[in-house]
């Protein structure tokens, strides 16, 4: 049987919220999320948060290949998410314009924007693949779903 994402999704945001109930701390949120989607999902090769630190983008919590450190808003996958304030969905890296290789592995990516309490942007999550469009409207739609659902209450 094929892998089954809703399933997966639902599994992941069930363990989320029995380990996450009382934890407000952004650090401890993103890296719990971190751990328990690349356990759940085979094709997350890299997957981690950048966060928003004055006006760029530094790497914060993550788990793969070594990232890298800084990334200015106006280049790659993650700058156009935090510029655009909107999901970036890319299905082969190499056709995205300024795209940061940081792992000359990695080949489709998702990319979205992470708003606090307040709205404001604190962070890009990002997940890379080693395949071809690996990650499709439901990625997107979870995705987008669990980070307001876990940072919507972060300070
Ligand atoms: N590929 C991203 C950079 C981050 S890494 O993939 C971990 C980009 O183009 O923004």
């Amino acid at each position: 049987m094929s892998f089954d994402k809703s399933e997966a999704y639902l599994r992941s945001m069930r363990e989320l919220d029995s380990v996450l109930e009382d934890v407000d701390n952004r650090i401890a949120v993103m890296a719990t999320i971190n751990c328990i989607l690349k356990t759940n999902f085979p094709y997350y090769y890299w997957v981690g948060f950048y966060q928003v630190v004055d006006n760029a983008l530094l790497v914060g919590p993550y788990q793969g290949t070594m990232g890298c450190l800084h990334i200015t808003f106006d280049r790659g996958v993650c700058g156009a998410a935090a510029r655009e304030k909107k999901t970036q969905l890319v299905e082969d890296v190499h056709q995205f314009p300024g795209h940061v290789a940081c792992d000359a592995l990695s080949r489709s990516e998702i990319v979205t924007p992470v708003f606090n309490k307040d709205g404001q942007l604190i962070a890009v999550f990002d997940v890379d693949s080693v395949e071809l469009a690996s990650f499709d409207a439901t990625d997107q739609a979870f995705i987008e779903k669990i980070m307001s659902r876990y940072f919507g209450r972060v300070a």
